[in-house]
């Protein structure tokens, strides 16, 4: 008897736990993305760029304006396209979750030094 209600309460334990993994839309590898981003946008989207890129910064955007930002029919518009073409799913999903962890309004804004 006693078995089966810890039995049961790990069962609903468990289901709480991947509830809130679910949840969490950013599940990519931040440190990744971050060194990607530094790799292969930043040459472009730093102060002064020569491309005539805005300086972009994790700080730059707000999470909900990263969010739109990574929507396919958005990046498929600006002029960096083909940038992000280059770049496999994996990549542009840890990018997005190292500029979305480190946005404007979320608990720890931050720059992309
Ligand atoms: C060859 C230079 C170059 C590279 C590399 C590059 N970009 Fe861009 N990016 C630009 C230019 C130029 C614009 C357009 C600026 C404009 O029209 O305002 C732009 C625009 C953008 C914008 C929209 C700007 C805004 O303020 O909303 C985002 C977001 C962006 N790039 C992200 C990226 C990401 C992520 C990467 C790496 C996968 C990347 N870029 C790589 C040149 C570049």
């Amino acid at each position: 008897m006693k078995k089966t209600v810890i039995l049961l309460l790990s069962i609903v334990i468990g289901l709480c736990v991947i509830g809130v993994s679910f949840a969490v839309e950013s599940d990519g590898n931040e440190r990744k993305g971050k060194y990607v981003y530094r790799q292969e946008c930043r040459q472009c989207h730093k102060a002064d760029s020569e491309a005539g890129a805005p300086n972009l910064s994790p700080d730059s955007k707000t999470m909900a304006q990263w969010e739109s930002a990574f929507e396919k029919e958005n990046y498929s518009e600006l002029e960096c396209a083909k940038e992000w073409d280059k770049r496999s799913e994996e990549e542009l999903n840890d990018i997005f979750t190292y500029l979305h962890k480190y946005a404007a309004d979320s608990p720890t804004p931050a720059k992309c030094l």
